[in-house]
């Protein structure tokens, strides 16, 4: 799905904002989120810490800490998350989206045996389930997600498994509980390279298998090259490019997408990476202009005093930059440099 949410996506955000209360004042964390993720569909929430990231998928599951204020509409599995009673909501999140956090350990009770903890998500999500069925369900689940011997597994604690099955662990939670879509936050940050490659081979099987719609926020652009069908670019609490992943990283129309790329290692090319100097403004600050002003190469004068708002520049592509038509050539001349100077 391109653009804008269209009505029975898996998720639509629009015009999502967020204050969170803090001692030095209220922090615009997102400032006019919008973007949908539709059936079947992966999408890679993308950007430098502090972007927006988390609070996005958490504000989709109205799982924002106390205190927060949140305007605009967001639309998760059908419902109206916004308006939406807790004892529902609740049981949304049980069942039709789930969210996998970087830390597995966070999601696993230390004293329960990992059969017993499948069985209990299976079961909340469906009360209708029988103690047997869901059993059944949780050790195919757990073959399915690559566990070894799963009926093994199922009598094991926590503390007896490895961070990379602990996570595939954690995805089998989600999966018994059949969702519509799985949000990632930074799935795979905590583990080795090649625990991070299997996850997110599974990953991208399971979308293909199931149909499964998935939202995988994180800060590592390589991560999603192989898996997005489509890309979400944030800066500072708002989204400043999205567009089909493959068309986003050969030709990024905005100056942040473009200096994110040249700071991925992998994508990058050996020995050219460019840390973006400078740092995002703060979210107690609303800025006037474009909030990438101070440390975009390509600012104009008017770019202090105007908001740039997301346009189409091409089918599919929203672009939030007063000069993404002419910079999409630029950029895309610099990056046939970059791949020619790739070893
Ligand atoms: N509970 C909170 N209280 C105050 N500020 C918060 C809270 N959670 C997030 N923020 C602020 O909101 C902004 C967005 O944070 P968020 O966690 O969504 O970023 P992120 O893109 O997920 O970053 P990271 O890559 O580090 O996970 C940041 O400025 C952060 O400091
Ligand atoms: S609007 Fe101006 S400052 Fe912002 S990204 Fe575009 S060129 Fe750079
Ligand atoms: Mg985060």
């Amino acid at each position: 799905m391109t653009g804008p949410p269209k009505p029975g996506a898996a998720l639509g955000m629009r015009d999502v904002r967020v204050s969170l209360p803090s001692a030095s004042g209220e922090l615009r964390v997102l400032r006019g989120v919008t973007f949908g993720v539709g059936r079947g569909e992966v999408v890679a929430v993308a950007g430098e810490s502090g972007s927006g990231k988390s609070t996005s998928i958490l504000a989709a599951l109205r799982l924002l800490p106390p205190g927060a204020q949140v305007s605009g509409s967001i639309e998760c599995a059908g419902e109206d998350v916004l308006a939406m009673p807790k004892r529902e909501l609740r049981r949304l999140r049980a069942s039709r989206a789930r969210i996998v956090f970087q830390d597995p350990w966070r999601a696993l009770h230390p004293m329960k045996r990992v059969g017993a903890q499948l069985v209990e998500s299976a079961r909340t999500a469906d009360p209708e389930l029988s103690a047997s069925a869901a059993r059944e369900l949780a050790r195919e689940t757990l073959g399915r997600v690559g566990i070894p011997d799963p009926a093994a597994r199922m009598r094991s604690h926590p503390h007896e498994i490895s961070g990379g099955q602990a996570q595939r662990i954690v995805i089998a939670m989600a999966l018994v509980a059949r969702p519509d879509v799985l949000f990632c936050d930074e799935p795979t940050t905590a583990l080795d390279v090649t625990t991070q490659a299997q996850i997110l081979e599974l990953l991208r099987d399971l979308n293909r298998e199931l149909g499964l719609s998935i939202v995988i926020a994180t800060h590592d652009l390589e991560v999603i090259a192989d898996i997005a069908d489509r890309l979400v670019v944030m800066y500072a609490g708002e989204i400043v490019e999205q567009g089909p992943t493959a068309e986003v990283l050969a030709r990024p129309r905005h100056p942040y997408t473009y200096a994110l790329l040249r700071s991925a290692p992998g994508l990058a090319g050996e020995g050219r990476l460019h840390a973006i100097a400078g740092r995002p403004p703060s979210p107690s600050e609303e800025p006037l202009g474009c909030a990438f002003a101070e440390r975009c190469p390509s600012a104009a004068d008017a770019c202090a005093t105007v908001h740039p708002e997301a346009r189409e520049v091409a089918p599919g592509r929203l672009v939030a930059c007063i000069r993404a038509e002419g910079y999409g050539s630029v950029a895309a001349g610099k990056r046939a440099v970059l791949t020619k100077e790739r070893p």
